[in-house]
């Protein structure tokens, strides 16, 4: 309760004593400091003359001080504009000229760009820009590093607006987890600096990716998790957390106010829905509740301290206590009193219409404003609802570009959430809530918003100028303009272009990359942004549907009987499995004008889902149909790819897809195999092996929309809580239920187990033994069954790994059993997800093992994966180059659901990556032939679909899958 909170009047003596030595000076430093503050110099000629001395408090300059800043709104110091050297400027550092640049520089709403510019930076801020005369800069200067930027494309450094960055350090380790605290609601008074933690691995990774400023937040356990704090990433030399503050309030570190300047932007932390709601055993009646309990106990101080200094400011120190009036002050508090002030920025996590219901009343009941609602999955659903916020201005929304459907409160999540936003005039953040989403990959959540519908100026500015706006730090970070924090990232193509990578990243003007690895061969396409498909309908129907529109084909029918022929025209490239991996056909590379698009005169022909011609010249083809239709009944659809392609259907692995609808919803899930080794297992299911064949279920949402991307068939294990988990089944993720014709590639796959050092219950010795005793003792019931089949060659045991250790245990074991059996028994093995796999790629070669990388781009999350091989621009391979280098059969798999249908650009990126190893026909191997290879599904599982793309490739940001050809099911579907 705030009266209790309040400080006590300290005793009568010790005041006086106090009064007695200072009593002159107080008035000088009253006058002094009131007379400095010029907005406040009215106030003085308003201040009546006390009425007696005695009846002042000793402090009563500090008070005045405090009253008359109470309600100043915050921003940088006065002279901030004058600045010729960034306070956060190293000794030390040199100046630098960056020729030649394309510059983005966030103006004009993020339209500005300058063709061919020039940027001097030095002393930690940009002090020139446009045509920068280099021998003045000479005169000046004495000495500039030159960097030629080759017409590169120089943009703003990346601001993630929401990030768990040195609080939820990596790896994960449970002496450095500091993001929420568990030890009440409400609780403003945490700060996230004070876990701030310097030696998380991923500073250096995200800023290879550009990321410059982040928004450090606590986490989202809490209605109130405590103060966010921004912070610049890159190493200074103090070494110390508090060095890494981007303009800190004054509270960081006790400084108080500054009387001639206006206090900096505080940041805090909020969150509704589920999270607080159900960490506290509560609802979210509760959760709201104790917003309003809080923001009634800050309420009540702030209504004190006004009348106070109302007293106070006109002298009538009387009223208020004399010589013992104090300023009611709470340190529990004082940070909720000042978002009554509107002095702190508030993050809110929130996701659903009820939620933002809930705080929207309360900014208005209460008097504040929301800076961002954050994941905020259902914002675009009632955008109306938030222009009602306190104030009248909305919020703005940050949010994921694909992540949804993860928990119940983002089933409703769309992937045209940021288009629908800006489209009804608010603010778009994308952000990463990093280590969740690797912030090294945020340029990519804003690449994948604009493929679904974001303006391009609007993209960009969602990963920079906008947050920059959002955090109050929009006057020094967030453009590329003269005076501003010399925070700048030089790309190796467009940066809306799949795959952009720094080749440079200043931070406060000092070079971050050492021995950059830069790709010269990025496809001069990517220098410009993609032309996005049209998703009108499709956003709409979003709407229309509060976010679970219909994923159905458009238009769907049966192949074979009827002599059905489906002729894609306008076809620009072609891709078709052979030989066990998928190539190229043919493509028309010709180089085409703006109105020229779309016009390859490339032909398909499909009857009964098999391709019956191909040719980049489609007269072949009319020549083929007109004698087919001389024998034959024919009826044929055409189908305009207006430049489009066809393509092996892809196929996912690693995620539980087919064994979930909502992630974290167990109603809605298969759930998880019993540990055998750590938990008890009933005697009916000894010697049995789960098959997840048995637990498939059919049309989530995520299973439709991997196949509307191109993605017609997955593998999946089952969901294990360690050890073994079963046998795994390969499905059509297109499919509506079990017993439709095609809907099962292969009942069973492969058997799974893993071994990992995150393992509770068990050791990695345990665990590699009892995975002996299942290979070598008795082969007993359904188990032994499997595990013979695994013996004699003929399905792949497959192990989830990440430690390169625990791999050479993996392969002395394989090559134990193999020497214990007869001769010439190969055991086939696959690594799956294999963080470390690169360190014993030679190894992993020899022995024959196979490698399914996940995720597919690496982030250290616990200690087995810690060493990692970064790739561009801080290494030159990774993981899979290097293992494809090796000769290794690689694959590339899924984590969550969600991600299914992103395994198209994984695999582009993939290839955009690689230096030219890995051809486009590559790509799509590792998502599709290889795959089928580690898991035991080549052949007789094979995933036979074509996917049609139109306006470009599978793995084009320019183009859209138009349609499945699926001769398994039967079916052409049409999108
Ligand atoms: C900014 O750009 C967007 C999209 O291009 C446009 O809709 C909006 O009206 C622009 N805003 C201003 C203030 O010009
Ligand atoms: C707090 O930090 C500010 C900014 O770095 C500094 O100017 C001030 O002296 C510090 N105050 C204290 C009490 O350490
Ligand atoms: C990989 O295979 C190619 C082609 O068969 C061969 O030339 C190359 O030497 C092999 N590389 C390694 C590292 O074994």
């Amino acid at each position: 309760m705030p009266e209790k909170g309040l400080p006590t009047p300290a005793p009568f003596d010790q005041q006086q004593r106090r009064r007695r030595t200072n009593i002159s000076l107080l008035r000088v430093l009253s006058l002094v400091s009131l007379v400095a503050v010029g907005t406040y110099v009215t106030l003085l000629s308003n201040l009546p003359s006390p009425k007696s001395t005695s009846s002042i408090p000793i402090n009563a300059a500090e008070i005045l001080d405090k009253c008359a800043n109470l309600n100043v709104t915050p921003g940088p110091p006065k002279d901030f504009y004058s600045r010729s050297q960034s306070d956060r400027f190293e000794q030390g550092t040199k100046s630098v000229l960056i020729k030649n640049a394309k510059i983005w520089t966030g103006g004009k709403n993020g339209t500005e760009v300058i063709e061919r510019g020039d940027v001097l930076i030095d002393k930690g801020i940009i002090k020139a820009i446009g045509r920068v005369d280099e021998s003045r800069v000479l005169e000046e200067y004495g000495f500039v590093e030159k960097i030629d930027a080759n017409a590169a494309w120089l943009s703003p450094g990346i601001v993630d607006l929401h990030s768990h960055l040195g609080v939820a350090s990596l790896p994960f380790l449970q002496g450095a987890s500091d993001t929420d605290s568990l030890k009440g609601l409400v609780q403003p008074w945490l700060r996230s600096l004070d876990g701030l933690n310097t030696h998380d691995d991923t500073y250096r990774l995200s800023i290879s990716g550009g990321v410059t400023t982040a928004l450090i937040l606590p986490g989202s356990a809490n209605s109130i998790g405590g103060q966010a704090f921004v912070i610049k990433l890159r190493p200074t030399s103090e070494k110390s957390p508090s060095s890494m503050l981007l303009e800190p309030p004054f509270s960081f570190n006790g400084s108080g106010i500054e009387p001639f300047n206006p206090p900096r932007w505080r940041q805090l932390k909020q969150a509704c829905g589920e999270f607080p709601s159900q960490i506290y055993s509560g609802t979210r009646m509760d959760n709201i509740w104790s917003f309003r309990e809080g923001y009634e106990t800050a309420r009540k101080i702030k209504v004190q301290q006004d009348d106070f200094c109302s007293a106070a400011l006109s002298g009538d120190w009387g009223t208020i206590g004399g010589s013992s009036a104090k300023f009611p002050e709470d340190l529990q508090w004082e940070a909720l009193v000042d978002v009554l002030r509107g002095r702190v920025k508030i993050q809110n996590h929130c996701y659903e219409a009820v939620d933002l219901d809930g705080i929207i009343r309360l900014t208005n009941e209460f008097g504040f404003k929301i800076a961002a609602f954050h994941h905020a999955h259902e914002t675009y659903l009632v955008p109306e609802l938030l222009k009602k916020m306190f104030g009248g201005e909305p919020p703005a929304a940050a949010l994921f570009s694909t992540g949804a459907r993860y928990k119940r409160e983002a089933y409703r999540g769309s992937e045209f959430a940021p288009k629908i936003l800006a489209e009804n005039g608010l603010a778009v953040v994308m952000k990463s809530d990093h280590p969740l989403l690797d912030s090294r990959y945020l340029l990519h959540e804003a690449q994948q918003a604009h493929y679904f519908g974001l303006p391009d100026n609007l993209a960009l500015a969602a990963v920079t100028t906008t947050p920059a706006k959002v955090m109050g730090q929009d006057h020094r970070i967030g453009y590329v303009k003269e005076g501003y924090d010399a925070d700048l990232v030089l790309w190796d193509s467009h940066p809306l272009s799949l795959g952009a990578t720094p080749k440079q990243v200043f931070i406060d003007g000092i070079a971050q990359l050492e021995h950059p690895h830069v790709i010269s061969d990025k496809p001069l396409k990517s220098q410009k942004a993609p032309e996005t498909p049209d998703w009108e309908e499709e956003a709409r129907a979003a709407v229309q549907w509060d976010g679970l529109p219909p994923l159905g084909p458009k238009e769907s029918f049966r192949t074979g009987s009827d002599g059905q022929v489906v002729m894609f025209v306008n076809v620009e490239s072609m891709y078709a499995r052979s030989g066990g991996r998928v190539v190229q056909v043919f493509e028309d590379e010709t180089e085409r004008s703006l109105d020229e698009k779309g016009t390859a005169n490339g032909v398909v022909l499909v009857r009964d889902g098999e391709v019956i011609c191909s040719s980049l010249i489609g007269k072949e083809c009319l020549e083929k149909l007109e004698r087919l239709k001389e024998t034959a009944e024919i009826q044929v659809k055409v189908v305009d790819l207006e430049g489009g392609s066809l393509a092996p259907g892809l196929v996912s692995y690693g995620s539980a897809l087919g064994l979930t609808h909502i992630t974290s919803e167990s109603s809605t899930n298969d759930g998880a195999v019993i540990n055998p080794l750590t938990g008890n297992v009933p005697s009916i299911l000894r010697e049995s092996v789960v098959r997840a064949v048995d637990g498939l279920m059919f049309e989530s949402r995520n299973a439709l929309l991997a196949y509307r991307s191109g993605v017609t068939s997955a593998i999946t294990a089952p969901v294990s809580s360690g050890f073994l988990s079963g046998l795994s089944t390969a499905f059509s993720t297109g499919a509506p239920h079990g017993l439709a014709e095609g809907a099962i590639l292969k009942e069973t796959a492969a058997l799974h187990a893993s071994v990992s050092m995150s393992a509770s219950g068990a050791s990695v010795g345990t665990q590699v033994g009892a995975l002996r005793k299942v290979l070598l003792g008795e082969k007993k019931g359904e188990l032994g069954k499997a595990v013979q089949r695994v013996l004699d060659g003929v399905i792949p045991l497959v192990v989830t790994v990440n430690s390169a250790d625990i791999m050479a245990s993996l392969i002395h074991l394989k090559k134990e059993v193999e020497d214990t059996l007869d001769e010439g028994i190969k055991i086939r093995m696959t690594f799956d997800k294999a963080a470390e796999a690169h360190l014993v790629a030679k190894e992993i070669a020899e022995a024959g093992v196979g490698v399914v990388v996940s995720p597919v781009r690496a982030l250290p999350m616990a200690w087995e994966q810690r060493r990692i091989l970064a790739g561009p621009p801080l290494t030159e391979d990774t993981a899979i180059t290097k293992l494809l280098k090796h000769n290794v059969t690689v694959g590339i798999g899924a984590l969550d659901t969600w991600d299914v249908g992103n395994a198209r650009f994984d695999a582009a990126w993939i290839s955009l990556d690689s230096s030219g190893l890995i051809s486009k026909a590559d790509a799509l191997s590792l998502a599709s032939t290889n795959l089928e290879k580690l898991l035991g599904t080549e052949g007789e599982g094979e995933n036979t679909d074509w996917v049609a793309t139109r306006g470009g490739s599978l793995l084009d940001y320019e183009a859209k899958v138009a349609g499945v050809v699926s001769s398994r099911r039967g079916v052409v579907d049409l999108f």
